[in-house]
């Protein structure tokens, strides 16, 4: 085969799996629940925030999925980090700024008043365990 067209054929047959490598391949249990917040009464601000977080946070899995759980802050500034730094995220600091004080507010005003309603994050183990049910 001409090297050309092998380099070429190679890359369009990686791509994919490129991609896929980098969504998430599990179903979680917030995954299930709504997949929208009603911010009619967020100031401005969280307004704008909700839009880049819906916009970023939905790439790999289900908006659902950060909207059902429920985390403090300081776990929330953490995890905003964690994805950020998953190859291809695509989210910048300032974004992942933005992002993490739209999550911290909706935390406060929203999750904490109902936490009942809200799945806490599973860990690496929990996650693991349902991918190999899953699969
Ligand atoms: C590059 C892909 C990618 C992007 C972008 C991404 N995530 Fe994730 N996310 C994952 C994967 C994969 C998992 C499954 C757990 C794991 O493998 O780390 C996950 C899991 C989660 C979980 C479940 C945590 C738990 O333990 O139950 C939350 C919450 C979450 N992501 C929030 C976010 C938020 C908020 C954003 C936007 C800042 C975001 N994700 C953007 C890939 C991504």
């Amino acid at each position: 085969m001409n090297k050309a067209i092998r380099t070429i054929t190679i890359a369009c047959l990686g791509a994919p799996l490129f991609l896929m490598a980098q969504s998430s391949n599990v179903t979680l249990p917030q995954d299930k629940g709504p997949d929208k917040i009603n911010i009619s009464a967020y100031p401005a601000e969280q307004q704008k925030g909700y839009k880049v977080f819906t916009d970023k946070c939905s790439k790999c899995h289900t908006i659902a999925r950060p909207i059902n759980t429920t985390m403090t802050a300081a776990e929330w500034s953490r995890y905003v980090k964690r994805m950020m730094h998953k190859p291809n995220s695509g989210i910048s600091d300032a974004q992942g700024k933005t992002i993490y004080e739209f999550l911290a507010y909706d935390q406060e005003n929203r999750k904490d008043k109902n936490p009942s309603a809200f799945s806490k994050s599973l860990s690496d183990e929990e996650i693991e365990k349902l991918k190999a049910q899953q699969h």
